[in-house]
Order: structure tokens, then C-alpha cells, then sequence
């Protein structure tokens, strides 16, 4: 079914301009759990997470473009001692992450907006504000003409940084050589980011990751995928 235009005007997207698709069908019981939680967890367009009820004094991790949440759900049952801020363009992943959230009985400690992660970041983020950030398989846009539509652009990893809290972590993955080095050459050049792996190096991959849908069509497909590890550093240089 149609999510009501009224819930998506109210709790989710409103027409805001973003690369990919953003609706789509959900399902009843999907309509019915969105209803009952968005107030709680939903971002509006007007909050700001440090207004967002989360529990005070908790560190905030960011996940931007989480998919079905399956990821999400495994870090946040993982680390209770965080709290989450998932932002997702599409609405029926964010539908599923709904749903993912509440029976892994984690959803209270999360926060979830469908709009685009540059808006979050830019107007809903204070600076310093997120313990880490999570990027996985941002969506590779393989033609040359449409590496501008890429997430990972300078000035967004500029943003990115001034978000993160001083020790801060930004990890990200994917399964697409030419994406992975792109995302790469960018953020090793950007001050204030570390490259745990050291300049010019990709970072092992952490065993405790679930693998996401992507990694695993990735895989299916015969393509490792390749992972990024950075810390802010607080001071203004990159490594
Ligand atoms: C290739 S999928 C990867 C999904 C998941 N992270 C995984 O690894 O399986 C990329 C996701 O990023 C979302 N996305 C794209 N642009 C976005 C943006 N500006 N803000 C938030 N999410 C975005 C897409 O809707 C899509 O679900």
C-alpha cells in the first residue's frame, strides 16, 4: 500500500531534491508500526537531535543510508551503551528498519529521518555531537558524469568532521574498487580526519560486522569489499 500522503508530509520526506528513489509501497502492518512510532523516534524536518529525547549523556552514532536497518538493529543490540541516529532516504527501508528496530527491542534508543543526510547534518546535527558515523555502500553512481551525485564529496566530509566529536570514529564499506579509492582520496585529504590504516590504505575488515545486502550481493557477484577507518584527530590536518 501508499503510506498516507499525510504521514509523509508530517513525520518523513517532504519533497526535498536527493539523487535515488525515496517512496515506495510498504505494507499494512509496515504503515501501522511507522504510525505508531515516528512521533517517538521520528526526526521532523524542524527538530534537532540534541532536542530529540534521547537519553542525556549518551554517545550518538549516525548511520546514513541504512537500507532495511538490518545493520542498525545488529549495532545497536550490540552496543547498548550508544545511542543511534539512522537517516534514510528511501521509505520502505526506513519502514523495515521500523520494524527491525522495535522487535529487536532497541527502537527507544534510536532516532530515524528520511531525509537526505546533508540536510540532517547541516541543519539537525550540532557540531561535535556524533560518537561516530557509519556509511555503507553509499551508492556508487559508476558514470563519470554522475560522480557529482556521489555522497562522499569534499565539502560534505568537511561537514562530516565538524559533526563528529574530537576521537571520533567515520567508517565506511563497499564492495566497488573505483568508489572505495574516490572515497578514499577524498577523506585521507580532509583536515582534521586520521586514517587508522595509515594514508592511502583500506582497513581490515572488523569481525564482528554483520555483512549488509550489499556486501553480500558483493560477494555473490565475486567482489570483496573493500572498508575505511578514520578518526578526528582535532587538529586541522589531514594525515
Ligand atoms: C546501495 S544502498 C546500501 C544500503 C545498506 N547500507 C547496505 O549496505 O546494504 C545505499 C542506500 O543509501 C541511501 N541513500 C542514498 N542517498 C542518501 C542520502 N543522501 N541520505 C541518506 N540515505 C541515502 C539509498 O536510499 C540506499 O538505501
Amino acid at each position: 500500500m501508499r503510506l498516507d500522503s499525510d504521514v509523509r508530509q508530517r513525520l518523513l520526506q517532504r519533497e526535498m531534491r536527493t539523487y535515488g528513489r525515496k517512496n515506495g509501497f510498504v505494507t499494512k502492518g509496515q504503515a501501522a508500526r511507522l504510525k505508531r512510532w515516528l512521533p517517538v523516534i521520528g526526526l521532523p524536518r524542524e527538530a534537532r537531535l540534541a532536542d530529540a529525547g534521547l537519553p542525556a549523556g549518551m554517545p550518538v552514532v549516525m548511520e546514513i543510508g541504512f537500507g532495511n536497518g538490518e545493520f542498525l538493529a545488529h549495532l545497536a543490540r550490540a552496543h547498548p551503551e550508544w545511542a543511534f541516529l539512522g537517516v534514510e532516504i528511501y521509505l520502505p527501508g526506513v519502514a523495515k528498519a521500523v520494524a527491525r528496530l522495535e522487535d529487536a527491542g532497541v527502537i527507544e534508543r534510536c532516532r530515524i529521518s528520511q531525509l537526505p543526510a546533508q540536510y540532517v547534518l547541516a541543519h539537525q546535527v550540532g557540531e561535535g555531537e556524533l560518537h561516530g558515523v557509519y556509511i555503507n555502500h553509499p551508492d556508487p553512481w559508476p558514470k563519470a558524469r554522475h560522480h557529482k551525485r556521489r555522497l562522499i564529496q569534499k565539502d560534505f566530509a568537511r561537514l562530516l568532521v565538524s559533526r563528529l566529536e574530537e576521537g571520533g570514529f567515520l567508517k565506511l564499506a563497499t564492495d566497488k574498487p573505483d568508489l572505495a579509492e574516490w572515497m578514499r582520496d577524498i577523506l585521507d585529504a580532509t583536515p582534521g580526519l586520521a586514517n587508522v590504516a595509515g594514508r592511502g590504505r583500506f582497513a581490515p575488515r572488523e569481525p564482528e560486522r554483520p555483512l549488509t545486502k550489499f556486501e553480500q550481493r558483493g560477494l555473490r557477484e565475486g567482489r570483496e569489499s573493500l572498508f575505511l577507518h578514520y578518526v578526528k584527530t582535532g587538529h586541522g590536518d589531514a594525515t
